[in-house]
């Protein structure tokens, strides 16, 4: 999947829009609504801003539906399933079974929100997307790589360095107000470096 089809003029933040988790609904039946009546805050599925087709030829909306139906949906089934998991391991102080569910929870949770800031990054065509970067961000590319091709040329290299599934992001270093190029390893959650913000984002791999 190539860099320069999935940049946007966009910049958002991961603090903005809808956050990643939200609170059961309050009409919550089976599982969700045990969660619910525990106080748990369970992981929801968001709905996408455009059709699955609206990104082609860039990215196929097939290729859209297999990330959001398929992986986004089981990360958050299992990060859930995890969670009732651990919140009944809590309340029978079972130790071992904490500590087992603890890689489940930040590999599932870190899929949803991995997921969740890349739809955000991506936009159709027809509402601005598709264009180079330009105005601050495309000074900036060029000030800390030299050129759009050379950043392009970078974040394709290391996400082809990265062995099994992970993510290259574009990010703000906010203290020093630079570009850097980051790689996370499978479903590790972003931000990787806590002074980092987030530009942008290039999904690599991701294997469910
Ligand atoms: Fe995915």
């Amino acid at each position: 999947m190539a860099l320069r089809a999935l940049l946007t003029k966009r910049a958002p933040t991961l603090a903005s829009g809808l956050g990643p988790f939200a609170s059961a609904g309050g009409s919550g039946t089976g599982w969700q609504g045990l969660c619910h009546a525990r106080g748990l805050k369970v992981a929801a599925l968001p709905d996408l801003e455009y059709d699955y087709g609206a990104l082609a030829p860039a990215i196929s909306g097939e290729i859209m539906r297999l990330h959001h139906q398929k992986h986004h949906k089981a990360y958050v089934s299992n990060y859930n399933d995890a969670l009732e998991k651990l919140d009944a391991a809590m309340a029978k102080g079972d130790v071992a079974a904490v500590v087992r569910l603890q890689s489940a929870i930040k590999f599932n949770g870190g899929g949803h929100i991995n997921h969740t800031i890349f739809w955000k990054n991506l936009k159709p065509v027809n509402e601005g997307g598709g264009e180079p970067p330009h105005a601050t961000l495309g000074w900036a590319i060029d000030t800390d790589f030299g050129s759009l091709e050379a950043l392009v040329q970078k974040m394709n290299a290391e996400g082809a360095a990265l062995q099994g599934s992970g993510w290259v992001w574009l990010a703000l270093e906010k203290e020093r107000k630079k570009l850097l190029v980051e790689t996370t390893a499978n479903q590790v959650p972003w931000p990787p470096v806590p002074s980092s913000h987030l530009i942008s984002s290039l999904l690599s791999w991701c294997l469910v």
